[in-house]
């Protein structure tokens, strides 16, 4: 292992800033940080001090001397060309949700980290949840059989009248959040089950959940009516995945349920953290003697009260204790490139089957040159980019709904009031 501290830079400051800490708890170095919104580069300033060096610009940041490894936490649809670049140059990678929002950009990173010397990972925390590391514990243990059947909810509406945050998360019509189609943002609920499982998709098919809101500020999704996408996987151990993207059903929740041979296992919907194992009363296991049990998983970790202080129920901590042990032990993560394209695929092509009412699209194996080809100059994207691009696919089954010219103008010009009135 080497004993080198690792040089790290952060790469948007937002949501980057979320992680500071977490680096640092990991022992290792915040030496850059990038944003080309001043607010967050200074925030950077004043949560790691005046030596880390602060940039407005990627062409500049990533030539700052030394640096090992970075975050990726810009805009959601645009990690995957900044990623290719650091490893083209060697520079190990933690990309933030998505890999990639084309499938062209998918073949180009999967060839990029192919040939790179560096260390490819997606940054998705939600598996690492106490829930979902006991439900990968259990399952993996083998007493509950092979999996036949698992649902992955990430349910995450926002409150619609609280404009403030609202805008602080899309603060115009050409945000990506705004634009989002309600597949993309998948990693949350599909990744936990593939890590519990160890099942990747093949197929997939969706339906939309239209349902508008009718406020004024919703922070996510606002140019879309769907409320939620309700994706299908068939998997290559034969099983079927039920998954949402980012759903907007009343009432905060993240849950997941694995179904197998001899039982399930599933966390509660309580707020506890508790999660039920239920076995068939003729398949239970030698030492169980009651078939159905709710506990609180106790995590035996040696890193457990560190990772209580950080987000979204520890998972920001352990994502980036496993990134910098790759580099450390200079092992593959398990959430490397394949991993994370083969759920960005999930997303991209979910979303055409929604468009089409739920026609099926296999999910290309991007380790085979063929599935390659098939998706190599695939560039349809329904993000504006910030240079400028606009979408070339519509980001809703509807999309004679909120889309039009008038009604961006309206968002914008509510924003600007709204922001005007603070000042
Ligand atoms: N895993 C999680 O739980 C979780 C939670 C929140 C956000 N995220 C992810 O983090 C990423 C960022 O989201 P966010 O919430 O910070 O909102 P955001 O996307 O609005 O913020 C991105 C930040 O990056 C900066 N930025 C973007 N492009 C840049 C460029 N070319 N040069 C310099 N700076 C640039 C922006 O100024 C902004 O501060 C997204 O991919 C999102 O999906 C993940």
């Amino acid at each position: 292992m080497s004993k080198k501290t690792i040089k790290m830079g952060i790469f948007g400051g937002y949501r980057g800033s979320y992680f500071y800490k977490c680096v640092l708890a990991n022992n290792a170095e915040i030496v850059a940080v990038c944003d080309f919104n001043e607010k967050y580069a200074n925030k950077a300033k004043e949560m790691l001090g005046d030596d880390v060096a602060v940039y407005t610009a990627f062409d500049d940041f990533i030539e700052h001397e030394g640096l090992d490894a970075v975050l990726l936490s810009n805009y959601f649809h645009e990690h995957a060309p900044y990623a290719i670049r650091l490893l083209e140059r060697g520079i190990h990678v933690l990309s933030e949700c998505t890999a990639n929002a084309t499938m062209a950009e998918g073949v180009a990173l999967v060839r990029a980290a192919e040939k790179s010397s560096a260390i490819y990972m997606l940054s998705e925390n939600y598996p690492f949840m106490a829930f979902n590391q006991e439900m990968r514990r259990v399952y993996r243990g083998g007493s509950l059989g092979k999996v036949l059947y698992a649902e992955g909810e990430y349910n995450h509406p926002l409150d619609h009248t609280d404009a403030e945050y609202a805008i602080e998360l899309c603060p115009t019509s050409k945000h990506w959040r705004y634009n989002l189609p309600r597949t993309y943002y998948i990693t949350h609920s599909l990744a936990p089950l593939m890590y519990i499982t160890g099942a990747m998709p093949k197929r997939v098919t969706a339906m939309p959940v239209y349902a508008p809101i009718q406020s004024d500020f919703n922070g996510i999704s606002r140019g879309v009516p769907e409320r939620a996408a309700i994706l299908t996987t068939l998997n290559d151990d034969d099983s079927v995945f039920r998954v949402t993207g980012c759903a907007d059903f009343g009432g905060r929740e993240d849950s997941y349920r694995v179904c197998a041979e001899k039982g399930q296992i599933e966390n509660l919907r309580d707020g506890t953290g508790r999660v039920l194992l239920n076995y068939n009363k003729w398949d239970l296991p030698e030492n169980v003697s009651c078939a159905t049990s709710y506990y609180l998983p106790l995590l035996k970790d040696k890193d457990d009260a560190l990772a209580k202080k950080a987000g979204h129920g520890g998972g920001d901590f352990y994502v980036i204790r496993e990134f910098l042990n790759c580099i450390r032990e200079n092992r593959r993560p398990e959430f490397d490139v394949y991993f994370g394209t083969t759920m960005a695929s999930v997303a991209i092509l979910g979303h055409r089957s929604m468009l089409e009412n739920g026609v099926p699209y296999d999910i290309p194996d991007f380790r085979r040159e063929e599935d390659r080809v098939k998706y190599e100059n695939d560039n349809l994207s329904p993000f504006y980019g910030t240079d400028g691009t606009e979408p070339t696919i519509a980001a809703t089954n509807r999309p004679d709904y909120w889309q039009s010219a008038e009604g961006r103008a309206e968002y914008d010009r509510m924003v600007s009031l709204r922001k005007k009135s603070q000042y």
